[in-house]
């Protein structure tokens, strides 16, 4: 393994760079509106001389965003937001290609994976740019001297945005986040549309299962799980949802799926996939009950949702029957596999989500980057959401990128609409 620090950065192998270019470029291909907003940032400069710190996925379609960033002036540099998630090719490509300092190493061990995010602090960052808020939890616990430059940061995950919001409301936040997660054209269609396609894809590539037929359950049927549900049903899957909220649990009854306790759904599924962002979704109570040759896995944000220590405890060994696949040796004699070490199964055992979704969640970031400098002064130490009109900006420019075309009011409709004595 070469070490890359005098490139300024510590990725896998250099010598990676090539493939990780390709990748790039090909993101770059499928990511239409991130283009345009590059385009209008080579000109602008909206972030010239600002430092950022992104602490997110170091994945081909992130690379393209920290390069629009470089591009509209910022210094940035990128660690992972998570040890398994990195694409080492793209994290050499980085720093070799693109002069962007990244710290990221698929596989790093918990020290080296702060150890990276520590290396991002370092750059002093006015702009932080997190993924699961690690980044952000490390500046405010560790790292206090550097809060007095910081402008603002924001958010691309529903998880970051919970942990976020919880240190608002203690006042333990000292600067203004954007919360990229909720703007519309995020959670609608990464959440969704990307976690549905991506976990699937990552459970397939892993285990080579054929869905058709199986029992899949999902546990949570928020954006991502019904993402995640919508798409099993299309290979055929017999669909289990687990939740805890009525609401979410009527819908998912509406559309058509069954939904059981854990418990229940325990003795019955083949494949099991937690996005709750709770933890202990999945448990020893649970694994008693399973099949032998069950697979579980996770795309919630951290590995906390399936109980591992409580699966070990009830195994004799475990040892890897295919790439990040580990079947455990229950002491009963059954057998259950685990996929990507209950991290995030799209991008552990896949790309993550596709280039064209994150061109939307992305454009966020990028977009909110530039509100966050032109309005730091005027924002408080609260969680924001992305302002409405670059939220609604972002879906006309996809809509038009892909060919479509919406209609506009006519002036007798906009009156109609806006008038309380039309209509009787
Ligand atoms: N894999 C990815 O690439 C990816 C992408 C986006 C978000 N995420 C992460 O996925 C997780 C879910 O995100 P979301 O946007 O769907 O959130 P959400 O809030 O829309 O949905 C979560 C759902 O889980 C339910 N839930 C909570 N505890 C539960 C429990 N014990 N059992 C069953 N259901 C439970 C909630 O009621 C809710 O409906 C978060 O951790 C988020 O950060 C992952």
């Amino acid at each position: 393994m070469e070490t890359v620090a005098k490139l300024n950065g510590d990725v896998k192998d250099i010598a990676l760079a090539d493939d990780g270019k390709r990748k790039i470029q090909w993101a770059n291909q499928h990511m239409p509106v991130l283009q345009l907003i590059r385009k209008q940032f080579i000109k602008d400069q909206p972030l010239k001389g600002i430092r950022v710190s992104a602490c997110l996925h170091v994945t081909s379609e992130t690379a393209n965003l920290v390069i629009t960033l470089r591009d509209g002036g910022a210094d940035v540099v990128l660690c992972a937001s998570n040890p398994l998630s990195t694409q080492d090719d793209v994290a050499s490509s980085l720093v070799r290609d693109y002069n962007i300092p990244t710290y990221a190493i698929k596989g790093e061990d918990n020290a080296t994976y702060y150890s990276h995010i520590s290396a991002a602090l370092d750059h002093k960052p006015q702009i932080t740019m997190d993924d699961g808020a690690d980044l952000v939890t490390q500046l405010l616990t560790k790292r206090t001297d550097l809060l007095s430059g910081v402008i603002g940061g924001t958010e691309e995950t529903t998880t970051g945005v919970i942990r976020l919001r919880a240190m608002a409301k203690d006042g333990t936040l000292k600067f203004p986040i954007i919360a990229v997660n909720d703007a519309l054209t995020k959670h609608f269609f990464d959440n969704r549309y990307g976690t549905g396609q991506s976990t699937l894809d990552g459970v397939i590539r892993a285990t080579n299962l054929l869905l058709a037929g199986l029992k899949v359950v999902i546990a949570g049927y928020g954006w991502c799980g019904r993402g995640v549900a919508m798409r099993a049903k299309g290979h055929g899957a017999d669909v289990i949802i687990t939740e805890i909220d009525p609401v979410k649990g009527i819908e998912a009854v509406m559309d058509g799926f069954r939904v059981l306790q854990m418990a229940d759904a325990a003795k019955e599924g083949d494949v099991f996939i937690t996005v709750t962002g709770n933890k202990n979704v999945i448990r020893s109570e649970h694994f008693e009950h399973m099949k032998s040759g069950a697979v579980v896995c996770n795309s919630g944000h951290f590995n906390v949702e399936i109980d591992i220590p409580a699966l070990e405890k009830l195994s004799s060994g475990k040892r890897e029957v295919r790439p990040l696949v580990d079947e455990y040796l229950l002491k009963d004699g059954r057998r259950i596999n685990l996929i990507g070490e209950g991290r995030l199964v799209n991008l552990a055992s896949a790309e993550g989500h596709p280039a064209s979704v994150m061109d939307m969640s992305f454009a966020n970031q990028a977009l909110s980057a530039e509100y966050l400098v032109k309005n730091s002064k005027d924002l408080k130490a609260q969680v924001y959401v992305v302002p409405e009109h670059l939220d609604k900006e972002i879906a006309r420019l996809k809509l038009e990128s892909m060919g479509h075309k919406l209609d506009k009011l006519t002036a007798e409709q906009e009156h109609y609409l806006s008038s309380w004595q039309e209509g009787t």
